[in-house]
């Protein structure tokens, strides 16, 4: 008889992440295997699932041609590692982020797969040559980082380590679209990969201009959100540029003068420290407090938003 994974994915550590990518999985119709080393997880997470999707497709937000039923038939738990991994296709890590634990599991891993198996982490940031190296699959091994929530953010980052065969780089990215997700090729790992890189700059120049008096906090968020954040949900910076004015060339002609006289005028890293902390986190909990039962509650808004929005992005598309 066939293995139950044959095939399929299979997913270590069942918490907030790993829950994320069983559902993406099975809406694109793969069989699904959750290992977590605490069974308890397997068991929240398989009724977590279960209540989200059924939810989901009562609001016409559930991804794939399968029923709520049909996708939730393909996904099981399992306590055993290497039953679980064998016969598949695709393993995705998904445990907290702790160098030493996943190097342990990948060392694990490592003695008992196949040649053929892709091995994935979920890092936000320890990078592959970290992760990977040493290991005899190496040629197997990638970063494959999504966004939270993973469900309504498509986006995932690939991020190979120097030794990443790229039959495994085109493999994973094939994987990820048929999914529905959204991969882009990192083509040289680098700390922070792409997306916290630009998060980070945002950040850093955000808070140098409240600590500066320039703008306070609830303002500096709107000019994101009612401004530079409506054009990037659908266009990125650099086609940003080529629009605003007639094309790159034309663009970088007009208007590079002015971007490097103002670049030149940020100030050093913040410390994200004393004064300013407790500046944002005033203004910042005027509007969203900071007790679970309200940053749950805005959590789930924002995760409505993002559903809508995906909803909106997947209508607009150009052909
Ligand atoms: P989590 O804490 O919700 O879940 C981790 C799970 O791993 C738990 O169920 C835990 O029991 C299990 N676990 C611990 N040790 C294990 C072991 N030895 N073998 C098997 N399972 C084990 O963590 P979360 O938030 O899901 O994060 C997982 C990974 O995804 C991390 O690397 C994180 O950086 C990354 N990530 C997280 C994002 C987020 O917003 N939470 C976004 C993008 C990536």
């Amino acid at each position: 008889m066939a293995s139950p994974a044959a095939g399929g994915v299979v997913i270590v550590g069942s918490g907030l992440i790993g829950r994320s990518w069983a559902m993406l999985f099975a809406s694109g119709g793969f069989k699904v295997k959750l290992y977590d080393i605490e069974q308890q997880q397997i068991t929240n997470a398989l009724e977590n699932i279960r209540k989200e999707m059924k939810l989901m497709e009562q609001s016409g937000a559930l991804k794939g041609s399968l029923s709520a039923q049909q996708q939730l038939a393909l996904i099981s738990g399992c306590g055993n590692l290497a039953e679980a991994v064998e016969g598949a296709m695709h393993i995705q890590e998904c445990v907290p982020e702790n160098l030493e634990l996943k190097k342990k599991i990948f060392t694990h891993l490592d003695s008992i797969v196949d040649d053929s198996v892709i091995l994935s982490s979920s890092t936000s940031c320890l990078l592959p040559s970290k992760l990977f190296g040493g290991l005899a699959h190496v040629k197997q091994c990638i970063v494959a980082h999504p966004v939270n929530p993973p469900y309504y953010v498509p986006l995932v980052e690939l991020v190979p380590h120097p030794e990443t065969a790229p039959t495994t780089m085109d493999r994973t990215h094939a994987l990820m679209r048929k999914i529905g997700q959204s991969p882009v090729r990192v083509l040289k790992e680098i700390d922070g990969f792409v997306l916290n890189r630009l998060q980070y700059a945002i950040i850093s120049e955000a808070w140098r201009l409240v600590e500066e008096g320039i703008v306070s906090p609830n303002d500096l968020d709107l000019v994101m959100s009612d401004g530079l954040g409506m054009r990037y949900a659908f266009i990125g910076p650099l086609e940003t540029m080529h629009l605003n004015a007639e094309g790159m060339v034309s663009y970088c002609d007009r208007y590079s003068e002015g971007m490097k006289h103002v670049l030149k005028s940020f100030g050093s890293v913040p410390e994200f420290s004393g004064a300013t902390v407790e500046k944002v986190n005033q203004d910042i909990c005027m509007k969203v407090p900071d007790d679970p039962v309200h940053l749950a509650a805005r959590r789930q808004w924002r995760d409505d938003c993002l559903m809508r929005l995906a909803k909106l992005k997947r209508q607009v598309q150009p052909q």
